[in-house]
């Protein structure tokens, strides 16, 4: 687990890409980062409606190259613009972590 999520972080940080490939793998058919199936593997805390409420329709999917909710992980600031916050995130990873592909990262 720790090796895996090292590895994904140092390729994403490799490709100069956004930093929010939590639980993705490089799928080489697609040349595209998916997320793995433990992105999903394991239970919001907060009901799957909460949930829905909170960050929108948008699920994460294995296999899905799709991006997360902006709401796993975005905020709008004082000024009104939408920007990412690290305390969203944690939130998200702690309350919702199968709704917004964290379950690699959240403790059980
Ligand atoms: C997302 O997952 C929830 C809970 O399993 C489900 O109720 C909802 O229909 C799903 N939404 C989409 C767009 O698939």
């Amino acid at each position: 687990m720790f090796l895996l999520l090292t590895f994904v972080l140092a390729a994403a940080s490799a490709m100069g890409q956004d930093l929010n490939q939590e639980c993705m793998v490089m799928d080489p058919s697609l040349n595209k980062m998916v997320y793995s199936p433990l992105a999903t593997q394991c239970e919001n805390k907060n009901s799957d409606l909460i949930c829905e409420m909170i960050m929108g329709s948008v699920n994460v999917t294995t296999g899905s190259s799709a991006p997360r909710a902006s709401n796993c992980y975005k905020g709008y600031g004082e000024d009104g613009k939408l920007r990412e916050y690290p305390q969203i995130k944690q939130d998200a990873i702690a309350y919702c972590p199968k709704k917004c592909g964290y379950c690699c990262i959240s403790s059980k």
